[in-house]
Protein backbone atom coordinates (compact mmCIF):
# COMPACT_ATOMS: atom_id res chain seq x y z
CA UNK A 1 0.00 0.00 0.00
CA UNK A 2 1.42 3.66 -0.84
CA UNK A 3 1.05 6.82 1.33
CA UNK A 4 1.52 10.03 0.81
CA UNK A 5 2.06 12.46 3.99
CA UNK A 6 2.06 16.43 3.93
CA UNK A 7 2.17 18.58 6.66
CA UNK A 8 4.44 21.85 5.98
CA UNK A 9 5.58 22.80 9.34
CA UNK A 10 5.77 18.95 11.43
CA UNK A 11 8.78 16.77 12.09
CA UNK A 12 8.87 14.78 9.46
CA UNK A 13 10.94 12.46 10.12
CA UNK A 14 9.17 11.95 13.42
CA UNK A 15 5.61 11.41 11.69
CA UNK A 16 7.70 8.94 9.16
CA UNK A 17 9.16 6.99 11.45
CA UNK A 18 6.28 6.34 13.63
CA UNK A 19 3.73 5.80 11.12
CA UNK A 20 6.41 3.09 9.71
CA UNK A 21 6.56 1.23 12.91
CA UNK A 22 2.81 0.67 12.83
CA UNK A 23 2.59 -0.05 9.25
CA UNK A 24 5.81 -1.41 8.55
CA UNK A 25 4.22 -2.91 5.30
CA UNK A 26 3.18 0.51 3.67
CA UNK A 27 5.75 2.47 1.08
CA UNK A 28 5.47 5.90 2.74
CA UNK A 29 6.51 9.13 1.69
CA UNK A 30 6.82 12.67 1.82
CA UNK A 31 4.66 14.52 -0.93
CA UNK A 32 6.55 16.85 -2.96
CA UNK A 33 4.38 19.47 -5.58
CA UNK A 34 4.90 17.63 -9.29
CA UNK A 35 4.64 13.79 -7.50
CA UNK A 36 1.42 12.70 -9.09
CA UNK A 37 2.61 8.99 -8.97
CA UNK A 38 -0.40 6.58 -7.17
CA UNK A 39 -1.12 6.70 -3.54
CA UNK A 40 -3.84 4.10 -1.89
CA UNK A 41 -3.98 7.09 1.16
CA UNK A 42 -3.06 10.51 2.10
CA UNK A 43 -2.07 11.82 5.64
CA UNK A 44 -2.44 15.76 4.84
CA UNK A 45 -2.70 19.24 6.73
CA UNK A 46 -3.74 22.24 4.74
CA UNK A 47 -2.18 20.33 1.87
CA UNK A 48 -2.37 22.27 -1.53
CA UNK A 49 -4.75 21.35 -4.16
CA UNK A 50 -2.23 19.96 -6.41
CA UNK A 51 -1.58 16.84 -3.60
CA UNK A 52 -5.55 16.11 -4.24
CA UNK A 53 -6.49 16.72 -7.88
CA UNK A 54 -5.63 13.70 -10.51
CA UNK A 55 -5.67 11.17 -8.06
CA UNK A 56 -8.78 8.63 -8.76
CA UNK A 57 -6.91 6.02 -6.90
CA UNK A 58 -6.72 7.78 -3.54
CA UNK A 59 -9.01 5.28 -1.01
CA UNK A 60 -8.95 7.42 1.75
CA UNK A 61 -7.80 11.10 3.07
CA UNK A 62 -6.58 11.69 6.71
CA UNK A 63 -6.41 15.07 7.65
CA UNK A 64 -4.26 15.79 10.70
CA UNK A 65 -6.93 17.50 13.12
CA UNK A 66 -10.62 17.78 13.85
CA UNK A 67 -11.53 20.61 11.55
CA UNK A 68 -11.83 19.96 7.71
CA UNK A 69 -12.72 22.92 6.58
CA UNK A 70 -8.91 23.48 4.17
CA UNK A 71 -9.94 20.06 2.53
CA UNK A 72 -13.62 21.16 1.79
CA UNK A 73 -12.20 24.01 0.64
CA UNK A 74 -10.74 23.61 -1.95
CA UNK A 75 -13.34 21.43 -3.30
CA UNK A 76 -16.01 24.34 -2.95
CA UNK A 77 -13.45 26.36 -4.63
CA UNK A 78 -12.70 24.28 -7.34
CA UNK A 79 -15.34 21.28 -7.42
CA UNK A 80 -14.38 17.92 -9.01
CA UNK A 81 -11.16 18.43 -7.51
CA UNK A 82 -10.92 15.77 -4.46
CA UNK A 83 -10.64 12.48 -5.76
CA UNK A 84 -14.53 10.98 -6.21
CA UNK A 85 -14.24 7.39 -4.48
CA UNK A 86 -11.93 8.72 -1.69
CA UNK A 87 -13.27 8.75 2.17
CA UNK A 88 -12.68 11.89 4.13
CA UNK A 89 -11.39 11.14 7.78
CA UNK A 90 -10.84 13.37 10.39
CA UNK A 91 -9.29 12.87 13.86
CA UNK A 92 -10.98 11.67 16.60
CA UNK A 93 -10.33 13.14 20.02
CA UNK A 94 -6.52 12.02 19.82
CA UNK A 95 -5.63 14.08 23.17
CA UNK A 96 -7.35 16.97 21.51
CA UNK A 97 -10.80 16.82 23.99
CA UNK A 98 -8.40 17.28 27.17
CA UNK A 99 -6.13 20.34 25.81
CA UNK A 100 -9.96 21.72 25.07
CA UNK A 101 -11.68 21.04 28.46
CA UNK A 102 -8.36 22.55 29.82
CA UNK A 103 -8.00 25.65 28.14
CA UNK A 104 -11.80 26.18 27.97
CA UNK A 105 -12.08 25.41 31.95
CA UNK A 106 -9.38 27.68 32.59
CA UNK A 107 -10.76 30.47 30.71
CA UNK A 108 -14.20 30.47 32.03
CA UNK A 109 -12.72 30.26 35.36
CA UNK A 110 -10.77 33.46 34.76
CA UNK A 111 -13.93 35.18 34.19
CA UNK A 112 -15.76 33.51 36.87
CA UNK A 113 -13.20 34.37 39.44
CA UNK A 114 -12.04 38.17 37.71
CA UNK A 115 -8.35 36.92 37.52
CA UNK A 116 -8.22 39.34 33.94
CA UNK A 117 -9.42 42.16 35.59
CA UNK A 118 -7.05 41.62 38.90
CA UNK A 119 -3.80 41.23 36.23
CA UNK A 120 -5.18 44.83 34.52
CA UNK A 121 -5.52 46.10 38.62
CA UNK A 122 -2.05 44.88 38.78
CA UNK A 123 -0.27 46.74 35.91
CA UNK A 124 -1.89 49.71 37.47
CA UNK A 125 -0.33 48.71 40.77
CA UNK A 126 -4.17 48.93 42.56
CA UNK A 127 -5.34 46.88 45.46
CA UNK A 128 -8.69 46.64 44.96
CA UNK A 129 -11.00 43.59 46.08
CA UNK A 130 -14.06 43.02 43.13
CA UNK A 131 -17.15 41.42 43.98
CA UNK A 132 -17.37 37.83 42.21
CA UNK A 133 -19.38 36.87 39.58
CA UNK A 134 -22.79 34.51 41.40
CA UNK A 135 -21.43 30.83 39.90
CA UNK A 136 -25.09 30.12 40.44
CA UNK A 137 -26.16 32.27 37.78
CA UNK A 138 -22.73 32.45 35.72
CA UNK A 139 -24.25 30.42 32.93
CA UNK A 140 -22.09 28.90 29.86
CA UNK A 141 -22.57 28.29 26.52
CA UNK A 142 -21.15 25.91 24.50
CA UNK A 143 -21.54 25.96 21.01
CA UNK A 144 -21.14 22.46 19.34
CA UNK A 145 -21.18 19.47 21.44
CA UNK A 146 -19.20 16.96 18.66
CA UNK A 147 -15.81 15.13 20.10
CA UNK A 148 -14.47 18.18 21.47
CA UNK A 149 -17.65 20.33 22.67
CA UNK A 150 -18.87 17.46 24.62
CA UNK A 151 -16.28 16.71 26.57
CA UNK A 152 -15.67 20.82 27.41
CA UNK A 153 -19.47 21.03 28.37
CA UNK A 154 -19.18 17.99 30.74
CA UNK A 155 -15.62 19.80 32.24
CA UNK A 156 -17.14 22.52 32.89
CA UNK A 157 -19.76 21.28 35.23
CA UNK A 158 -17.05 20.33 37.28
CA UNK A 159 -16.94 23.93 37.95
CA UNK A 160 -19.99 24.20 39.36
CA UNK A 161 -21.53 26.70 36.67
CA UNK A 162 -24.60 26.13 34.79
CA UNK A 163 -24.07 24.35 31.20
CA UNK A 164 -26.01 24.63 27.91
CA UNK A 165 -24.89 22.89 24.13
CA UNK A 166 -25.90 23.49 21.69
CA UNK A 167 -26.41 21.08 18.75
CA UNK A 168 -27.49 20.71 15.04
CA UNK A 169 -29.56 17.26 16.35
CA UNK A 170 -30.65 16.25 19.77
CA UNK A 171 -28.29 14.96 22.43
CA UNK A 172 -28.24 13.81 26.24
CA UNK A 173 -25.29 14.54 28.57
CA UNK A 174 -26.15 14.71 32.00
CA UNK A 175 -26.21 17.52 33.62
CA UNK A 176 -26.39 19.93 30.38
CA UNK A 177 -28.95 21.25 28.94
CA UNK A 178 -29.49 20.81 25.33
CA UNK A 179 -30.94 23.26 22.97
CA UNK A 180 -30.86 21.31 19.14
CA UNK A 181 -31.50 23.25 16.03
CA UNK A 182 -31.61 26.73 15.02
CA UNK A 183 -34.90 27.49 16.02
CA UNK A 184 -33.55 26.97 19.63
CA UNK A 185 -30.72 29.05 19.07
CA UNK A 186 -31.83 32.50 20.73
CA UNK A 187 -33.19 30.26 24.05
CA UNK A 188 -29.64 29.19 23.90
CA UNK A 189 -28.00 32.48 24.21
CA UNK A 190 -30.59 34.30 25.91
CA UNK A 191 -28.91 34.79 29.65
CA UNK A 192 -25.07 33.28 28.60
CA UNK A 193 -22.32 34.72 30.29
CA UNK A 194 -19.85 33.12 29.20
CA UNK A 195 -19.97 31.55 24.95
CA UNK A 196 -17.50 29.01 24.42
CA UNK A 197 -17.40 27.77 20.27
CA UNK A 198 -16.47 24.67 19.38
CA UNK A 199 -18.60 24.36 15.97
CA UNK A 200 -16.83 23.10 12.96
CA UNK A 201 -16.54 26.18 10.29
CA UNK A 202 -19.35 25.35 7.58
CA UNK A 203 -21.06 27.86 5.49
CA UNK A 204 -23.68 27.42 8.29
CA UNK A 205 -21.78 28.27 11.00
CA UNK A 206 -19.41 30.85 9.11
CA UNK A 207 -20.04 34.51 11.35
CA UNK A 208 -22.32 32.68 13.48
CA UNK A 209 -20.30 34.90 16.17
CA UNK A 210 -21.89 38.75 15.63
CA UNK A 211 -23.88 41.62 16.86
CA UNK A 212 -27.07 39.75 16.50
CA UNK A 213 -25.80 36.81 19.02
CA UNK A 214 -24.00 39.07 21.25
CA UNK A 215 -27.09 41.12 21.83
CA UNK A 216 -28.66 37.94 23.05
CA UNK A 217 -26.08 36.96 25.69
CA UNK A 218 -26.10 38.47 29.26
CA UNK A 219 -25.34 42.08 29.93
CA UNK A 220 -20.94 42.16 30.13
CA UNK A 221 -21.06 38.18 28.92
CA UNK A 222 -17.48 36.98 27.42
CA UNK A 223 -16.57 35.11 24.52
CA UNK A 224 -14.41 32.05 23.91
CA UNK A 225 -13.13 31.58 20.58
CA UNK A 226 -11.22 27.89 19.93
CA UNK A 227 -13.28 27.02 16.42
CA UNK A 228 -12.36 28.50 13.74
CA UNK A 229 -11.58 32.28 13.02
CA UNK A 230 -14.39 32.94 10.66
CA UNK A 231 -16.89 32.49 12.70
CA UNK A 232 -16.48 35.30 14.69
CA UNK A 233 -17.39 39.05 13.07
CA UNK A 234 -14.18 40.77 13.83
CA UNK A 235 -15.47 44.45 14.06
CA UNK A 236 -18.79 43.67 15.97
CA UNK A 237 -16.73 41.22 18.50
CA UNK A 238 -14.74 44.94 18.84
CA UNK A 239 -18.16 46.91 19.34
CA UNK A 240 -19.89 45.05 21.67
CA UNK A 241 -16.78 45.63 23.75
CA UNK A 242 -16.51 49.24 23.09
CA UNK A 243 -20.05 49.09 24.03
CA UNK A 244 -19.93 46.53 27.58
CA UNK A 245 -22.50 44.32 26.29
CA UNK A 246 -19.33 41.62 25.63
CA UNK A 247 -16.67 41.83 28.93
CA UNK A 248 -13.98 40.50 27.60
CA UNK A 249 -13.11 37.72 24.55
CA UNK A 250 -10.26 35.35 24.47
CA UNK A 251 -9.25 34.12 20.67
CA UNK A 252 -7.20 31.41 19.77
CA UNK A 253 -8.31 31.18 16.50
CA UNK A 254 -8.46 34.11 13.74
CA UNK A 255 -8.99 34.69 9.80
CA UNK A 256 -5.76 35.01 9.42
CA UNK A 257 -3.25 32.57 10.70
CA UNK A 258 -0.57 33.89 12.51
CA UNK A 259 -2.46 36.82 13.67
CA UNK A 260 -1.42 40.19 11.61
CA UNK A 261 0.71 42.32 13.45
CA UNK A 262 -1.27 45.42 12.90
CA UNK A 263 -4.92 43.59 14.23
CA UNK A 264 -6.51 45.73 16.99
CA UNK A 265 -7.09 42.24 18.99
CA UNK A 266 -3.33 42.22 19.86
CA UNK A 267 -3.55 45.21 22.03
CA UNK A 268 -7.32 45.26 23.21
CA UNK A 269 -7.01 45.37 26.93
CA UNK A 270 -9.78 42.98 26.99
CA UNK A 271 -8.80 40.42 24.27
CA UNK A 272 -6.48 37.51 24.95
CA UNK A 273 -4.45 36.30 22.30
CA UNK A 274 -3.23 32.87 22.02
CA UNK A 275 -2.01 31.09 18.90
CA UNK A 276 -4.23 28.58 17.89
CA UNK A 277 -2.91 26.19 20.43
CA UNK A 278 -6.36 25.40 22.30
CA UNK A 279 -5.81 22.00 21.01
CA UNK A 280 -2.86 20.70 19.45
CA UNK A 281 -2.53 17.61 17.17
CA UNK A 282 -0.42 14.92 18.97
CA UNK A 283 1.73 13.12 16.77
CA UNK A 284 1.66 9.32 18.72
CA UNK A 285 -1.93 9.32 19.41
CA UNK A 286 -2.56 10.54 16.00
CA UNK A 287 -0.46 8.30 14.11
CA UNK A 288 -1.55 5.12 16.31
CA UNK A 289 -5.13 6.04 15.39
CA UNK A 290 -4.08 6.59 11.55
CA UNK A 291 -2.46 3.56 11.13
CA UNK A 292 -5.54 1.99 12.93
CA UNK A 293 -7.83 3.19 10.56
CA UNK A 294 -5.78 2.16 7.76
CA UNK A 295 -5.50 -1.68 8.45
CA UNK A 296 -9.10 -1.40 9.22
CA UNK A 297 -10.46 0.27 5.87
CA UNK A 298 -7.75 -2.64 4.31
CA UNK A 299 -9.82 -5.26 6.01
CA UNK A 300 -12.59 -3.69 4.50
CA UNK A 301 -14.15 -2.84 8.12
CA UNK A 302 -15.97 0.55 8.59
CA UNK A 303 -13.82 3.39 11.06
CA UNK A 304 -15.74 6.21 12.79
CA UNK A 305 -14.61 9.65 11.99
CA UNK A 306 -15.77 10.16 8.45
CA UNK A 307 -17.06 13.62 7.18
CA UNK A 308 -20.10 13.90 6.01
CA UNK A 309 -19.47 15.89 2.85
CA UNK A 310 -22.96 16.98 2.90
CA UNK A 311 -22.85 18.43 6.33
CA UNK A 312 -19.28 19.64 6.14
CA UNK A 313 -18.20 18.24 8.94
P1 LIG B 1 -17.44 17.54 15.66
O1 LIG B 1 -17.22 16.29 16.43
O2 LIG B 1 -17.65 17.45 14.20
O3 LIG B 1 -18.68 18.30 16.35
C1 LIG B 1 -19.29 19.40 15.78
C2 LIG B 1 -20.50 19.81 16.62
O4 LIG B 1 -21.06 21.00 16.07
C3 LIG B 1 -21.61 18.76 16.61
O5 LIG B 1 -22.20 18.68 17.88
C4 LIG B 1 -22.62 19.32 15.61
O6 LIG B 1 -23.95 18.97 15.84
C5 LIG B 1 -22.44 20.80 15.83
N1 LIG B 1 -22.86 21.57 14.65
C6 LIG B 1 -22.35 21.53 13.39
N2 LIG B 1 -23.00 22.40 12.59
C7 LIG B 1 -23.95 22.97 13.36
C8 LIG B 1 -24.96 23.93 13.10
N3 LIG B 1 -25.11 24.48 11.90
N4 LIG B 1 -25.74 24.30 14.13
C9 LIG B 1 -25.62 23.73 15.35
N5 LIG B 1 -24.69 22.82 15.66
C10 LIG B 1 -23.87 22.44 14.68
O7 LIG B 1 -16.22 18.53 15.87
P2 LIG B 1 -15.15 18.56 17.06
O8 LIG B 1 -14.19 17.46 16.93
O9 LIG B 1 -15.89 18.71 18.34
O10 LIG B 1 -14.38 19.92 16.69
C11 LIG B 1 -15.05 21.15 16.55
C12 LIG B 1 -14.18 22.16 15.85
O11 LIG B 1 -13.13 22.60 16.73
C13 LIG B 1 -13.41 21.64 14.63
O12 LIG B 1 -14.23 21.62 13.48
C14 LIG B 1 -12.27 22.63 14.51
O13 LIG B 1 -12.63 23.69 13.66
C15 LIG B 1 -12.10 23.16 15.93
N6 LIG B 1 -10.81 22.77 16.51
C16 LIG B 1 -9.94 23.77 16.90
C17 LIG B 1 -8.73 23.43 17.46
C18 LIG B 1 -7.79 24.48 17.96
O14 LIG B 1 -6.68 24.17 18.36
N7 LIG B 1 -8.20 25.73 18.02
C19 LIG B 1 -8.39 22.07 17.62
C20 LIG B 1 -9.29 21.11 17.22
C21 LIG B 1 -10.51 21.47 16.66
P3 LIG B 1 -24.46 17.43 15.74
O15 LIG B 1 -23.79 16.74 16.91
O16 LIG B 1 -25.91 17.53 15.91
O17 LIG B 1 -24.00 16.93 14.42
C1 LIG C 1 -7.13 22.20 14.68
O1 LIG C 1 -7.42 23.32 14.53
C2 LIG C 1 -7.95 21.08 14.30
O2 LIG C 1 -8.93 21.27 13.59
O3 LIG C 1 -7.61 19.95 14.71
Amino acid sequence: MKIIFYEEHADTDAWLGGLRRELPDADLRIWQPGDTAPADYAIVWRAPRELFANRPELKAIFNLGAGVDAILDVERKEPGTLPPNATLVRLEDTGMAQQMVEYSTYAVLRYLRRFDEYEALQREGRWQKLTQHARASFTVGVLGLGVLGGEVARGLLELGVPVRGYSRTAKKIEGVEVYAGPERFDAFLDGVHVLVNLLPHTPDTEGILNARTFAKLARGAYLVNVARGPHLVDDDLLAALDSGQLAAATLDVFHVEPLAKEHPFWKHPRVSVTPHISAETLREESIVQIAAKIKALSRGETIGGIVDFSRGY
